[in-house]
């Protein structure tokens, strides 16, 4: 889709669609939205007094403009309470508007900036939000779509304007909208990664990915093959690429502002491409889930993708371990114990715990170069789940400070966090009788996530780190807003806020 700004109004504009919008309880509209009802011989006051036109958010009107305005279609959008309405309003509108408007007719929408107008919120953010929206919101994913395809897979807005008669705001406007539709396609990216079919996405074609996203964004890239892998020692991590005959690849791509300085951030995903649950096997029933737990991954490559298009003055490095999680004859069993990288002894109680032994070596390569901060992202237990639904993802950390930045960086991107705590007292969860640790807790003591989180702190060392299960979040069931029905992308906007932040 292309976004564009544009200088004009909407009675001028040429376009198959013009939107304007109305705030509830508005009887007499004003604006961009009263210029278009006098053009229109007051047929949106004429609406409003009828009752049908509220203003209430979500509502969408149309009305034929009978040759008397450019555009044959007007849509008029309802903001809800003035008081209510947030740049996370006109994220999911604009999300829901090009959803609404996917007719074979309609190819080029012009929107005025919602929320610049009466709203009094800032014309850039604005603009970003209305680009993020449109972006995430026409998301779908087709690409399996073959001789079935219906006419319907194929339609959608082709282009956005944004139209302002104020010259002053054009250029914020400008601004936030390129940042928003790289936000936006960064997240459609991970998505698109996360919905793919595991035998379309093996550890290799994951990195090739990778690898081109880092050579269009002029990022350095980096894959540790399993022989690299051992000779650092990441027993761990091998541990789990063993069961399958897919090569497991360490991946590494780096955005570096400031050369010759260390990594203000790293950004570690997990990427298990299919799990399986091992020798620990899972159950067949939604089994096919699982092609989805390299999401962690898949958001730190959109991620660094925004990243690189952003150019943020700090330096990131982002790291994946990806692999399949696979019974193989070769596979770890059961009560096997490995050595990670930093040395320390794991006891492999359950197999199907497997993206914390991914990760253990991956914290401990970010660790080795010299990242300041790691923050991981992974579909680590069905247990978050249970605590937190698809509402919000579990955040877990070692340092105060960097959790409230991030939390700050998710709700500029609209999306929510819980603190999980981290008390000392977990720590007898994951003592092993014979390592050092076990990957996963005693008995039926429960707190799934924590002991998770637990396990991934012990490759930390020092470092301020965020731990954050999106295992809950990952995939949706319907579309709802700027959120797609299948992989919904979240928390890949939240970190390219936080690397953001912390450019100086
Ligand atoms: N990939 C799963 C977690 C998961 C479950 C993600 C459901 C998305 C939806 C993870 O590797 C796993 O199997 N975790 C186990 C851990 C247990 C064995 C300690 C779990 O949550 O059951
Ligand atoms: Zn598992
Ligand atoms: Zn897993």
């Amino acid at each position: 889709m292309e976004i564009r700004v544009e200088q004009g109004d909407v009675t001028t504009i040429s376009a198959d669609a013009v939107v304007v919008n109305l705030f509830e309880g508005v009887t007499a509209p004003g604006g961009a939205t009263g210029a278009l009802d006098t053009a229109i011989a007051g047929a949106i006051s004429r609406l409003i007094s009828l009752g049908d036109l509220r203003g209430k958010g979500g509502e969408l009107t149309s009305i034929y403009t009978d040759g008397k305005v450019v555009s044959p279609r007007a849509f008029v959008v309802g903001l809800g309470k003035n008081a209510d309405f947030d740049y996370d309003s006109i994220r999911n509108l604009s999300a829901n508007l090009v959803r609404s408007l996917r007719k074979p007719g309609i190819k080029t929408v012009a929107t005025i900036a919602h929320g610049a107008g009466i709203g009094g919120l800032d014309p850039h953010l604005c603009a970003r939000a209305i680009a993020e929206g449109a972006v995430m919101g026409s998301y779908r994913f087709t690409k399996f779509k073959g001789a079935e395809k219906k006419d319907d897979d194929e339609t959608g807005i082709d282009t956005l304007i944004i139209v302002e008669s104020d010259a002053g705001r054009l250029d914020a406007l400008r601004a936030g909208a390129a940042e928003g539709a790289i936000l936006g396609e960064a997240t459609n990216l991970t998505r698109d990664l996360a919905n793919t079919p595991a035998n379309h996405l093996t550890p290799t074609m994951l990195a090739n990915v990778a690898a081109d996203v880092a050579k269009a964004g002029g990022l350095e890239f980096e894959v540790l093959e399993e022989a690299d892998a051992e000779r650092k020692g990441m027993g761990s991590f091998l541990s789990v690429t063993r069961g399958s005959i897919e090569p497991g690849k360490m991946i590494r791509m780096s955005y570096k502002a400031k050369p010759g300085e260390g990594y203000d951030l790293a950004l570690v995903g997990k990427g298990i491409t299919f799990d399986t649950g091992g020798i620990s096997i899972k159950p067949a029933a939604n089994m096919d889930a699982m092609k989805a737990d390299m999401t962690g991954a898949a958001s730190i490559i959109g991620a660094m993708k925004a990243i690189a298009a952003l150019k943020p003055n700090v330096n990131v490095v982002g790291i994946a371990p990806l692999t399949e999680n696979m019974p193989g004859g070769r596979a770890t069993k059961p009560g096997d114990v490995v050595t990670a990288m930093n040395g320390k002894t794991i006891e492999v109680l359950n197999t199907d715990a497997e993206g914390r032994l991914v990760l253990a070596d991956a914290v401990c390569w970010a660790n080795e170069l010299g990242a300041k901060r790691i923050l991981d992202v992974a579909t680590l237990t069905g247990a978050v789940t249970t605590a937190l639904g698809d509402v919000c993802y579990g955040l877990m950390t070692n340092n105060d400070e960097f959790a409230t930045a991030f939390e700050g960086a998710a709700t500029t991107a609209g999306e929510k966090t819980w603190r999980l705590p981290m008390f000392k007292e977990y720590d007898e969860l994951i003592k092993s009788d014979i390592a050092d640790i076990k990957n996963i807790g005693t008995g039926n003591r429960g707190a799934g996530t924590i002991v998770g989180a637990k396990f991934i702190e012990r490759f930390v060392a020092d470092t301020p780190w965020i731990h954050l299960d999106i295992a809950g979040v990952d995939n949706m069931s319907s579309d709802k807003g700027w959120v797609s029905k299948g992989a919904s992308g979240m928390s890949v906007r939240p970190m390219v806020h936080l690397a953001l932040s912390l450019a100086d």
